[in-house]
């Protein structure tokens, strides 16, 4: 496990409430893995886990949203100053190769999907749906259009197709292979459900977190067959194939 005090060398706005903040160093991240963040502010112990959004020899960056007292304070944090970042952990998304690939997003779920992309279109071809709640709320739509086609989707209609990503996948009528995903536990569900069993995937799953390092089985959650035991999010995950997760709370 992997403790590093980093520099951090950008920590800015991309929206009202959504930040990039990159690291300096070499961290060796793979696409879908997450780092946790030390928050100076003594009174919050807990690590805050980030998906990685990039990596590359000399940096890695994440994207995170102010929910609450930790991301508030990341989002202070001044270029030049340094944070301590545990990681890379957790399963990265298995790569395939010579496939259609399509890969959807939902909301702060979308960051993971750039470096996952980044890494997969020297040999396969990309489709993005991205689901988001409104206009003000779309992120990394020209970013990711380098690497393929994009469909971005809003609830309300306000930019885009109208409606959620599955319902943009059957109207476009998507052809793929293997699908990836990240965004909110409903939307992987749906997702898993109607394609587990019909098409290779892999959903990237969030639960909260206390340890980061699979000690605690703060973060596990019910797999479909109880004979493989708890997964911990942190450590199994937070990439699973489909097929894996039970998203009944128990
Ligand atoms: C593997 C993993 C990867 C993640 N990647 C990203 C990312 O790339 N970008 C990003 O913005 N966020 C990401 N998150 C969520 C992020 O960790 C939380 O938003 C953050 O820890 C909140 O800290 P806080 O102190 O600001 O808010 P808190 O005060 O801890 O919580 C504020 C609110 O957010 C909710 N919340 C906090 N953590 C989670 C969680 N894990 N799942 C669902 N709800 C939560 C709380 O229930 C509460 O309502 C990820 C979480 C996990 C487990
Ligand atoms: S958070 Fe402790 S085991 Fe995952």
């Amino acid at each position: 496990m992997i403790v590093n005090d980093l520099k951090i060398i950008e920590n800015k706005p991309l929206t009202n409430d959504i930040y990039k903040m990159t690291f300096e160093g070499d961290l060796k991240a793979l696409p879908g893995q997450f780092v946790n963040v030390k928050i100076n502010d003594s009174s919050l112990l807990l690590r805050r886990p980030i998906s990685v959004f990039d990596c590359t020899e000399k940096s890695l960056s994440i994207i995170y949203r102010v929910v609450g007292a930790g991301t508030k304070e990341l989002s202070t944090y001044k270029e030049g100053s340094t944070v301590s970042v545990l990681g890379p952990v957790g399963s990265g998304f298995p790569r395939v190769s010579k496939k259609k690939v399509l890969i959807v997003g939902g909301g702060i779920g979308v960051p993971p999907l750039y470096y996952l992309a980044k890494s997969l279109v020297s040999d396969n071809e990309i489709t993005f749906v991205l689901g988001f709640r409104d206009k003000s709320q779309v992120i990394l739509e020209n970013e990711l259009s380098k690497y393929g086609k994009v469909i971005v989707t809003t609830d309300d209609g306000s930019y885009g197709f109208h409606g959620n990503v599955i319902k943009a996948i059957e109207e476009y009528n998507i052809d793929f292979d293997v699908v990836y995903a990240c965004g909110p536990s409903r939307m992987l569900e749906a997702i898993d459900k109607k394609y587990y069993g019909q098409k290779e995937g892999y959903i990237s799953f969030e639960e909260r977190m206390a340890c980061g390092i699979g000690i605690c089985y703060g973060c596990a959650c019910r797999p479909r067959e109880l004979k493989k035991g708890m997964l911990r999010v942190c450590k199994e995950g937070p990439v699973f194939e489909l097929g894996v997760i039970n998203y009944d709370k128990a």
